[in-house]
């Protein structure tokens, strides 16, 4: 049963009246900068060498973690993940852009974060690497309902409920490269496409738990709809009706015309 909207009210905050409908890879899909810390003049010089390093090293492989300079406050550390089903030149596009607007969505601030559909970058002056982090979320709900009839909704939620329960199985399966997605029948006409992605400095464990984190959420703030992103700093976990993934399904050129508008929604400890 989804929470009443009363209950979910002091976790939610619209961060914008207008739909979002999918958009230039340019534009972001969220961000999150520290409040409280801010950094030295040193600490923003090695965040901007490890800003560089992650753009030279990251599109190769999908995944890098690095760090830059000594001292307790005034070394960097920064880690980028593409989703590994993301071309490389696509990756590279990506983080350029991320690379270039998160100085300037939180100036001056030591730890900050923004996510795109096909890129993730973060830098702290603390480490952070290895950590399972799903203390800061924002979840891109459809506005669609499966359908209007009661059952028909039900059936949906039970069905994506074991599609996720198998993507998070492989998302954490070694060799997986912290990547899950698997596509499954609804209907006939109806096919649920689901994806999740680790960050690549998770253990198998902590991938999991990501992914369970963001999978129990689904049915409070996405009941039946036709589609549902969790951002989280450890995982990117995505279901939508129409292909999204690469390489793209057979027929996909019409979906991404179907894709329903969506609103994002802060989640905070
Ligand atoms: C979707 O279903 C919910 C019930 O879960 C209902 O409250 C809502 O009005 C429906 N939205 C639309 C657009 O039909």
């Amino acid at each position: 049963m989804p929470p009443p909207a009363s209950s979910l009210l002091p976790l939610l905050f619209l961060l914008f009246l207008h739909p979002h409908p999918q958009c230039e890879a340019a534009d972001s899909l969220a961000h999150y900068c520290s409040t409280d810390r801010s950094t030295t003049r040193l600490a923003a010089s090695n965040i901007a060498r490890v800003l560089l390093t992650l753009l030279s090293k990251t599109p190769s492989n999908g995944f890098y973690a690095t760090s830059s300079g000594s001292g307790n406050t005034n070394k960097a550390y920064g880690l980028a993940q593409c989703r590994q089903d993301v071309r490389a030149a696509d990756c590279k596009a990506c983080l350029k852009d991320a690379a270039a607007q998160l100085p300037k969505l939180c100036p001056g601030q030591a730890d900050a974060r923004v996510w795109f559909d096909y890129c993730f970058l973060r830098y702290d002056t603390r480490p952070f690497t290895g950590q399972l982090d799903t203390g800061y979320g924002v979840f891109y709900i459809s506005m669609t309902n499966i359908s209007e009839n009661a059952a028909e909704q039900r059936r949906f939620d039970r069905e994506l409920g074991s599609l996720m329960s198998k993507v998070r199985g492989r998302a954490a399966a070694r060799g997986s490269l912290g990547l899950a997605k698997l596509q499954t029948k609804f209907t006939p006409f109806v096919t649920i496409y689901a994806l999740a992605q680790c960050t690549r400095d998770l253990s198998p464990l902590d991938c999991s738990q990501c992914v369970s984190t963001a999978v129990a959420n689904f049915p409070g703030f996405c009941p039946h709809r036709n589609g549902c992103r969790a951002l989280y700093s450890s995982c990117y976990v995505r279901y939508e009706i129409y292909p999204f993934f690469f390489p793209l399904a057979a027929g996909s050129s019409k979906a991404a015309l179907a894709a329903s508008l969506s609103i994002p929604v802060v989640v905070s400890p």
